[in-house]
């Protein structure tokens, strides 16, 4: 079998006192599509958040595509082709859906515009309801809408794994499907 693309190893990650995330190992392979499964607060949002380097697990590590990510700044490890949609969105509200679109392209400048405008398109393509809207400011798109914007935003940056935080929390039956087909594509 070939080498997992991700593996995380024993990692132990705190809040102060709080020990969130006890000895958690797994490993994710090209193709695949893992799952965390926990109730309210059993750390499946803090696993992601380690994992992008937004907190530091105080033991264990992390290593994607055979590099070891302990000391790569968050920035570096999407420009690595690792992204995140994280819970609850955070879409940058005051700006358009295309804006938000280009700002998830930020690492890819160096292609060129003709470049991100085709994966514009493409996002266009998945999305059709975000180039419906891409003029509108995203505050006032729907839940579902955020999401699919979301969404959008992460694949600008070509990533090679997608993690999902709660991606179906807001969204209607038929968005739920259309974002789990997304990866047959
Ligand atoms: N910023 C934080 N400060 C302190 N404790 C936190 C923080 N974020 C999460 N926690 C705690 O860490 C545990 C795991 O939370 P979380 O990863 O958000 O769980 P899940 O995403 O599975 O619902 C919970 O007990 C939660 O209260
Ligand atoms: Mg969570």
């Amino acid at each position: 079998m070939a080498e997992a693309i991700l593996k995380v190893e024993d990692i132990n990650v705190y809040y102060g006192s709080i020990h969130a995330i006890k000895g958690v190992s797994f490993e994710v392979y090209e193709r695949e599509i893992v799952t965390l499964i926990g109730a309210n607060g059993a750390g499946k949002s803090t696993t992601l958040n380690t994992i992008s380097r937004l907190l530091n697990p105080r033991t264990g590590s992390i290593s994607f595509l055979g590099q070891n990510l302990a000391k790569v700044p968050p920035h570096k490890v999407v420009e690595r082709g690792l992204a995140q949609v994280p819970e609850g969105r955070r879409v940058f509200l005051q700006m358009t859906t295309q804006e938000n679109l280009e700002m998830g392209a930020y690492t890819q400048s160096a292609n060129g515009a003709a470049e991100i405008n085709k994966d514009l398109e493409m996002v266009f393509e998945l999305f059709p309801r975000l180039k419906e809207r891409r003029k509108q400011v995203a505050g006032t798109l729907s839940g579902g809408e955020q999401q699919m914007l979301a969404m959008g935003r992460a694949l600008m940056s070509r990533p090679k794994l997608l993690m999902l935080d709660e991606p179906s929390m807001v969204l209607a039956p038929k968005l739920y499907e259309q974002i789990y087909e997304i990866n047959e594509k």
